[in-house]
């Protein structure tokens, strides 16, 4: 989970470098680096740090050449060190490397090329700079030592190299990794994602693991890993360069919170004959199971709700990370349905492919087009929220509920009464987001010495407890735990003490008189209880208070104060809500 970047052009590589590496930041801010190639010799510049810290005090800008490589890291094998940095280099600097993965056999490989070469960091990654040197010592040209040195690699990569031996060439290869390839005028791009190099191209070709690439700025050849060519269509990138902006907003978690009453108009622009098609395979499966992790698996307990209180049918949630410890039970009558904003994440993509082997079949509901996950998917219904840059999910979760909505009323016959539905939601929310903003800033404010909060709610709302405290903990650092109301007497109360913030999920719906009865007990212990519904109650120290809509659609207007309390939480605490410490935005290691 380390965002990567190359250029061949016409212009300055170092410009659309620097730009590309800004807008990949989300990937990764432990460290940055850039290098390039001129007149027959490498320049590098890394550092640890965010990318502006780098370009800062790096003298980023000297680098001269029209070919160049940049690299975001989120460490995974040495410290946040300047060593560590991408890119890496061959011993005597003519080769240089960013990679994006693990590259599993690195300490087999490297025990053979210590004994020849010189070390700098702790890395998986420098294993490849010095394979790829191993190889041209042996007298191969550098087109053919970068295959035989990827056909070395075992584990999961997306890499670019450049080399003085290459003539101003971009080599790239992926396996397990995300890559795509940007087609611009005079000008090639090769990335962990479109957003990369957005404003320079329109137009997409993604590779396929087990793929190599060579580019030129005017050409560019795929080929497996045998080097053998291979054809590929480019596709038109839809997202457009506004949506990657922040839009005025101080970060872009709150510009995509804002967002959602949009983004569940915009999700609800779906296929009908899809949905319509889908919903039936799902109900003739024998067992429909979700996979997804963090923020996607909370959509998922919620799916799981709907899709029995709307569309009769019975489903359960596995957290991908431990599907492949319940395979067994997996065949090809199961329905596995894969939710992920991102597309990329390597807990989801190992369970899909599993799932696969035993024969079942793979839906998705995913936002970024293209993603590994929609391709590897039987069918794949979009999120079409743009893109999500605030590592915290948001808007994401919001078009995901709405897809699980529609999928769920048209198990039941009923898709033109379920868009109605959440058309009216948009509006309430539209409206509930003038009013909650300023108010729960206030909250944030009182509650900012905290250091343990309780998350409580029950039915369909316990995935809403789940969600608001992992979004607290994200953002704002802070012990929180989101459970089921009536688990609390069995063993969590004993940690309530005067002044614990309890946030309670309660709207008057089905679950309403008894989580009022779990938060007096909490209360009476001294809790100091934060209520979260459409009436107020003489145990809430604060009220937030939602629209009254019907029960099942709770989730998503309790969703909305969630994000913001953690958003203003991280805004008084002073800590940068978009760029959370140890986290990225997609997780593509296992
Ligand atoms: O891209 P995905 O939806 O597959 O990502 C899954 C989780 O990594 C993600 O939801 C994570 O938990 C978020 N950062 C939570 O805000």
């Amino acid at each position: 989970m380390c965002g990567i970047i190359g250029y061949v052009g016409s212009k300055p590589a170092v410009d659309i470098l620097k730009d590309a590496l800004t807008r990949l930041e989300y990937r990764g801010y432990d460290s940055a680096g850039i290098a390039t190639i001129a007149d027959d010799t490498l320049h590098l510049c890394k550092d640890k740090g965010k990318v502006a810290e780098v370009i800062k005090n790096c003298n980023i800008d000297n680098l001269p050449g029209y070919t160049g490589i940049g690299h975001v890291r989120w460490a995974t094998h040495g410290g946040v060190t300047r060593d560590n940095a991408h890119p890496h280099c061959d011993a005597i600097s003519q080769i240089a490397v960013v990679h994006n993965g693990i590259i599993e056999n690195f300490e087999a490989l490297k025990s053979r090329l210590v004994k020849k070469y010189h070390f700098k960091s702790d890395t998986d990654t420098e294993v490849i700079p010095h394979l790829i040197r191993e190889q041209v010592d042996a007298g191969l040209s550098f087109e053919e030592a970068f295959f035989a040195a990827i056909r070395q690699l075992q584990g999961s990569y997306a890499l670019i190299a450049v080399s003085t031996l290459a003539d101003g060439k971009l080599f790239a290869a992926r396996k397990d990794s995300p890559m795509v390839l940007g087609l611009g005028k005079d000008a090639n791009f090769i990335g962990s994602d479109v957003l990369s190099f957005l404003p320079y191209s329109r137009e997409a070709v993604y590779i396929e693991d087990g793929e190599c690439v060579v580019m030129t700025k005017n050409t560019y050849q795929i080929y497996d890993l045998n080097h053998t060519p291979k054809k590929r269509e480019s596709v038109a990138i839809t997202w457009n360069l506004s949506e990657a902006g922040k839009d005025n907003q101080d970060h872009f978690m709150i510009k995509e919170i804002k967002e959602q009453p949009f983004v569940i108009r915009q999700a609800m622009m779906q296929d009908t004959r899809l949905l319509n098609r889908m919903a039936i395979d799902i109900l003739r499966a024998h067992q429909v199971i979700f996979v997804a992790c963090g923020t996607s698996r909370f959509a998922a307990l919620i799916g799981r709700y709907v899709f029995s209180k709307i569309g009769h049918t019975f489903s359960d949630v596995v957290m991908a990370s431990e599907f492949g410890y319940f395979s067994d039970s997996v065949d090809k009558n199961t329905m596995v349905i894969a939710i992920s904003q991102s597309g990329e994440t390597a807990d989801v993509m190992d369970g899909v492919k599993q799932a696969k082997a035993k024969g079942a079949t793979v839906y998705s509901i995913v936002n970024v087009e293209g993603s590994s996950l929609a391709r590897m998917s039987d069918k794949a219904l979009y999120l079409s929220c743009g893109p999500e840059i605030g590592v915290a999910a948001t808007k994401s979760f919001t078009a995901q509920l709405c897809l699980l909505y529609l999928l769920a009323f048209a198990m039941d016959g009923r898709l033109s009464e379920g868009k109605e539905k959440l058309l009216e939601i948009s509006s309430l929310i539209e409206k509930d987001l003038q009013t909650n903003l300023s108010e729960i800033s206030l909250i944030a404010e009182k509650l900012k010495d905290k250091r343990d909060f309780y998350f409580l709610a029950r039915g369909i709302n316990f995935a809403m407890a789940g969600e608001g405290a992992l979004k607290l903990k994200e953002v704002c650092y802070v012990h929180a735990e989101g459970m089921p109301a009536g688990e609390l007497k069995h063993g969590t109360l004993a940690l309530i003490e005067e002044g614990t913030p309890v946030i309670a999920i309660c709207p008057t719906d089905y679950t309403y008189t008894d989580t009022i009865s779990n938060i007096s007990e909490a209360m009476v212990r001294g809790a100091t209880v934060i209520g979260i519904s459409n009436a107020n109650q003489s145990i809430f120290a604060e009220w937030i208070k939602i629209p009254e809509v019907e029960m099942i659609f709770y989730p998503l207007v309790t969703v909305i104060p969630l994000q913001l309390l953690a958003y203003h939480s991280a805004i008084v605490r002073g800590f940068d809500p978009d760029k959370p410490r140890n986290l990225a935005k997609s997780v593509t290691v296992k």
